[in-house]
């Protein structure tokens, strides 16, 4: 398992400022300006602003214009929500780097698909004000696909709704605010809807008219909290858009196949789901060799697609090694979305402690009680640094460690993956979960969740499969994936004659 160092850290920024280069057209500053920034150079959002300045390069003034041309095809009021989103007006206009949602949450649209909501980057840069020129989130970016369907916000689960996690986050250091700021934070939210002239790539007229005819709100009579409440409404509005469209290849291959693509509901777990899918349906589909595969979707990524799904039952040292090709991945990652919303410790903080205190060293580190300190990257200097997730909300040592389970669709535009951005492939991911199974079966991971002691008997051919597989999740624009569902579509041949393969 490779950890990603500082210096592929610095790969991942490089990246990310590519991606913006991309949007903005200008010149990447390394370094945010210490300085303020000057109210009116606020007044559009900078990536539009630029690319609209003379200075700027040529070939990039189409970028805003292809942004507006998809949100074209969005209704009003998530066209609204989508002005929001990218108007760095929203963040403190007084901090040193200006800042909106899309500055680590970058569009699909805003990237021809490349990424999903989320930078590139293992910690984001937000605005640092007084505490030096920049600063790193405390977590990495996720994705925003699906974030409405979420039962808790964000990896930690501290929030139970969007509009409660969403109050706090335009108020919050990614917005550029410190703790203290929020009053200030509430008025010049108000402010901005008041005075906004309605001059950006994205407005359609001043927010006080499209307040008026989308919401029927007049920003006038708004107080503070208000026009806090009806910019969060709005970004909802557009967050209720950024919605995954099951058109993968897994999904074309379930379709296909008439295969079950998730729980059936309420009730239905995933150890129900796993036999209908295995016991029934894939066994009767084998036997009688009608699978059906789609466009890039093989041999190997079908067999990855059954290690993935593969249950286990139960597991003790004696029959260890004996159930072979079980991922259990589907006990936490629950489809159609991949996850079951819950919070789980498989091993990255343990991971990342112990790679700078030592092997062994978080199994003996004492967390006191909830604090700056327990909320953090681990620290060479700090031994009680150290980011205990779930932990934090809820002190009891069943949450050490554990993070809300993230989904895992177009997973090409989400990395590098886990809440400390540590993995830059799936690959890796795949790899420290299996590290995390071995050290918890010989009781070496703190906390380990129990589910992972019935990952038995992967092998290194399961992996690449699995990593073909995650290849299925990314999927096409709803537009395209028709034509997808029934390009190449083939009969599954005989299996590659891997005896080692079962049901
Ligand atoms: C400086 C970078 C940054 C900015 C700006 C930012 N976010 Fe985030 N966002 C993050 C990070 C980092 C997390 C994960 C936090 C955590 O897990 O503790 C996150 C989490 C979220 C989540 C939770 C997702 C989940 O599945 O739990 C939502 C929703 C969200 N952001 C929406 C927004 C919106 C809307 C805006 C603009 C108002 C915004 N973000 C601005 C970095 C940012
Ligand atoms: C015990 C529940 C559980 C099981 C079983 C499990 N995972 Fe995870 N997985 C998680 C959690 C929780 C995270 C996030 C951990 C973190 O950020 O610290 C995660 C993260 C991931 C990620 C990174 C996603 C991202 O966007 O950051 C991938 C990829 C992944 N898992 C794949 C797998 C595969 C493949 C399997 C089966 C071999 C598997 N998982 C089994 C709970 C689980």
């Amino acid at each position: 398992m490779t950890i990603a160092s500082r210096f592929e850290q610095s790969s991942f920024i490089a990246l990310a400022l590519s991606v913006s280069l991309a949007i903005s057209g200008c010149t990447p500053k390394e370094e945010p300006a210490t300085e303020a920034a000057p109210a009116d150079a606020a007044a559009v959002p900078a990536e539009i602003a630029q690319a609209e300045a003379p200075a700027a390069a040529p070939a990039a003034v189409k970028e805003p214009e292809i942004v507006k041309l998809e949100l074209a095809k969005l209704k009003p009021e998530a066209r609204l929500g989508a002005r929001l989103f990218y108007d760095n007006r929203l963040g403190n206009p007084g901090a040193n780097l200006a800042t909106s949602c899309r500055t680590c949450h970058i569009p699909a649209e805003a990237t021809g698909n490349k990424r999903r909501w989320t930078d590139k980057l293992a910690l984001s840069v937000m605005p640092a004000n007084d505490r030096g020129s920049k600063l790193e989130t405390l977590r990495n970016t996720p994705t925003l696909l699906d974030a409405t369907t979420e039962k808790s916000f964000p990896s930690d689960g501290e929030y139970e709704s969007l509009p409660a996690y969403l109050t706090h986050k335009l108020t919050s250091e990614h917005m550029g605010w410190r703790a203290g700021e929020t009053d200030q934070a509430k008025k010049e939210i108000q402010a901005l809807l008041m005075n906004d002239d309605g001059t950006d790539v994205l407005a359609e007229g001043a927010y006080a008219e499209q307040f008026k005819t989308v919401k029927n709100i007049d920003v006038v009579t708004l107080s503070p909290d208000d026009a806090l409440n009806a910019v969060i409404a709005s970004i909802i509005d557009y967050l209720n858009t950024v919605t995954t469209n099951k058109s993968a290849g897994y999904d074309a291959v379930m379709q296909q196949n008439r295969l079950p693509e998730g729980l059936a509901g309420e009730g239905d777990t995933p150890m129900d789901y796993f036999g209908r899918l295995f016991l029934s349906r894939i066994a009767n589909e084998e036997g009688r060799v009608q699978m059906r595969f789609v466009a890039d979707y093989d041999e190997e990524a079908y067999q990855g697609f059954k290690a993935f799904f593969r249950m286990g039952t139960t597991w003790s040292s004696s029959t260890n090694g004996e159930e072979t090709n079980i991922g259990n991945c589907i006990a936490c990652h629950v489809p159609p979305r991949f996850t079951d919303g819950k919070f789980h410790n498989v091993g990255t903080t343990q991971f990342e402690y112990d790679a700078v205190h030592g092997e062994g060293a978080f199994m003996n580190y004492k967390p006191a009680a909830p604090s700056d300190k327990t909320r953090s990257r681990v620290d060479a200097k700090d031994p009680e640094k150290a980011d205990l997730g779930r932990w934090n909300i809820d002190p009891k040592d069943e949450n050490i460690g554990a993070f809300k389970t993230p989904k895992l669709r177009n997973p090409a535009g989400t990395d590098p993956y886990m809440h400390n951005g540590r993995y830059a492939t799936v690959e890796e991911a795949i790899r420290a979960h299996l590290k995390a199974a071995e050290l918890a079966k010989a009781g070496k991971l703190r906390n380990a969740d129990p589910e992972l002691l019935k990952i038995s008997g992967l092998s290194e051919k399961d992996i690449a499969n699995m990593v073909k597989f995650f290849e299925q999740l990314n999927e096409v624009p709803p537009d395209q994936y028709r034509d997808f569902r029934i390009s190449n579509m083939r009969i599954r041949q005989d299996p590659l004659g891997e005896a080692t393969f079962s049901n």
